[in-house]
């Protein structure tokens, strides 16, 4: 047993878009009751903790991450009274349940940014970043690179521009004011009073600007989350906070601090890689980016995930490894999203059931503790007819009833057509069937949980002499397992280091055996081998 208050160092994170998930009254969008409702599948399939993306009031121009009001849910979704059942049904399962914060930005219908752009002399003008020009912060990447021409608006009232990262209806907050500092803290306070257990920070680079950088990962950006830890750490222990950081490790390691900032960050960088990998049926990439990785606090952890609620960005590689991506993985231009592709992982992956499986062996046994996204524990597809990411956020495919299972009533979206629809693809079908993917990745849950040796942060690779066969330890307090992937469409011959040449247990089967100097794979096969 790890300590409890370690908890997210092994547990298995679930993301959910509460409007995708489950509607409880038939109005067609999900809500906090329909969550409840299906508390016993998360359950059954082994989550610890759920993300639920932002239910806050919102014009939702983007889906909710342009929130109106901090201080309460979208009524579609339900009340606050609602939340904080859905929390406690929750607990008594053992699951816990993290939100969305969204620091660096409002939406420009929040009251703060309607004040501030009303009146230059507003008090609430400087809670927003607003300039006389449009060329301050030069070095500033733009992210929705398909629909922002810049990171400055012009506002035509007050006669300057105001600044954003995202979408131009979604003003940066000026965490330079020491008052929406505190706003923030206040909003904080308000949730995790409510019961949450910790936030997943949205877009944390980006909180500070300054003149001649490129406005990300700013020393007084981390001064400001160590202030939000050690107010969590003061008020609320064992809530965690978990950083959404787009970076290359060596930029994420800050976020973790001496272990008094974040206490998880998503691994992005290796995401990316573990589609190249089984592209190319080679590890190297997998390998040189983890060896890239540096190592973290003792109390802290990575999050790795194979997809999630946006584009599968590609920010994290070189322009060339971008552009063999995209060839590879979005072979309609529609199929790109600014520097992402915004597919679901079964039909990224042919819908082929090995590649599907190893993809989940690899999320299960890297460093980190692993995030699923909706729908993909059963192999759920996607609707590249639907605008921006609307088409990897449609309903969850309950059964193959009218509407999925989702509602009785006119679903919010369309849903998934064809041969990862509903009628093919549906939790019903797959809970009681031994031989579907629910199960197998049920099952892969199930034996990563039993295994210390998956809650440490660190990997050792071992050299098989095969690049196509991803060989590595995993070792912590006392528990070893050594874990071998083949990434390639053919079979393939491993080579076994003299100090692995022993008698193992295959996690998968029960079965004790020898391994000797080499072992065969099947293509797409993966073991898990404690030793
Ligand atoms: C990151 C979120 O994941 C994304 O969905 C959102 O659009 C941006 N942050 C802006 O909040």
């Amino acid at each position: 047993m790890i300590n409890q208050s370690l908890w997210y160092k092994n547990a298995v994170f679930y993301e959910i878009s509460v409007r995708a998930f489950k509607d409880s009254n038939g109005d067609g969008k999900g809500d906090l009751c329909g969550l409840t409702e299906k508390l016993d599948y998360l359950q059954t399939l082994g989550v610890d903790c759920v993300w639920i993306m932002p239910i806050y009031p919102s014009p939702l121009r983007d889906d909710g991450y342009d929130i109106a009001d901090y201080y309460s849910v979208d009524s579609a979704y339900g009340s606050l009274d609602q939340l904080k059942g859905m929390i406690e049904a929750a607990h008594q399962r053992g699951i816990r349940i993290i939100m969305d914060l969204v620091l660096n930005h409002t939406s420009d219908e929040h009251r703060w940014f309607q004040a501030s752009r009303s009146d230059r002399n507003s008090p609430y003008r400087d809670y927003y970043v607003w300039s006389d020009t449009d060329q301050k912060y030069k070095d500033t990447r733009i992210i929705f690179l398909d629909t922002e021409p810049s990171n400055w608006t012009w506002d035509e009232k007050t006669g300057q521009y105001y600044w954003h990262r995202f979408y131009a209806s979604q003003p940066d907050l000026n965490f330079d004011n020491p008052k929406v500092q505190e706003e923030m803290l206040n909003v904080a306070r308000f949730w995790l009073d409510l019961g949450i257990d910790g936030f997943r920070a949205d877009a944390v680079p980006y909180l500070i600007e300054r003149e001649g950088t490129n406005c990300e990962n700013l020393p007084e950006t981390h001064e400001y989350l160590k202030k939000l830890r050690a107010f969590m750490e003061e008020h609320y222990p064992g809530r965690i906070l978990l950083c959404e950081a787009n970076q290359y490790p060596e930029d994420v390691r800050p976020y973790f601090g001496d272990g008094d900032e974040f206490h998880m960050g998503f691994h992005f960088p290796i995401m990316p890689r573990i589609y190249m990998a089984l592209k190319k049926g080679r590890y190297e990439d997998m390998a040189e980016i983890m060896r890239r990785t540096p190592s973290i606090p003792e109390n802290c952890q990575w999050c790795t995930f194979l997809r999630n609620h946006d584009e599968l960005t590609l920010e994290m590689v070189t322009e060339e490894e971008r552009q063999w991506m995209w060839k590879e993985y979005a072979p309609e231009p529609r199929m790109k999203l600014n520097l992402g592709i915004r597919r679901r992982l079964a039909p990224l992956l042919d819908n082929d059931r090995r590649k599907i499986e190893i993809a989940n062996s690899i999320l299960f046994t890297l460093p980190g503790s692993p995030i699923i996204y909706y729908g993909d524990e059963i192999g759920m597809g996607d609707n590249i007819d639907l605008p921006d990411r609307n088409g990897v956020r449609t309903p969850m495919q309950w059964d193959d009833s009218p509407n999925a299972g989702f509602s009785t009533g006119k679903p919010f979206s369309e849903l998934v057509q064809g041969e990862l629809g509903y009628q093919n693809v549906n939790v019903a079908s797959q809970i009681n069937d031994p031989d579907s993917l629910f199960r197998a990745i049920k099952r892969m849950i199930s034996i990563r949980k039993t295994h210390t040796a998956f809650s440490g942060s660190s990997m050792e690779w071992i050299e098989t002499g095969n690049p196509a066969v991803s060989a590595y330890l995993r070792e912590h307090d006392g528990d070893a397992v050594v874990v071998f992937q083949n990434l390639s469409d053919a079979v393939q011959v491993a080579q076994i280091p003299a100090n692995f040449q022993k008698t193992v247990l295959d996690l998968f089967t029960d079965h004790s055996f020898s391994l000797g100097t080499s072992l065969e794979l099947r293509p797409y096969s993966y073991l898990w081998l404690q030793v």
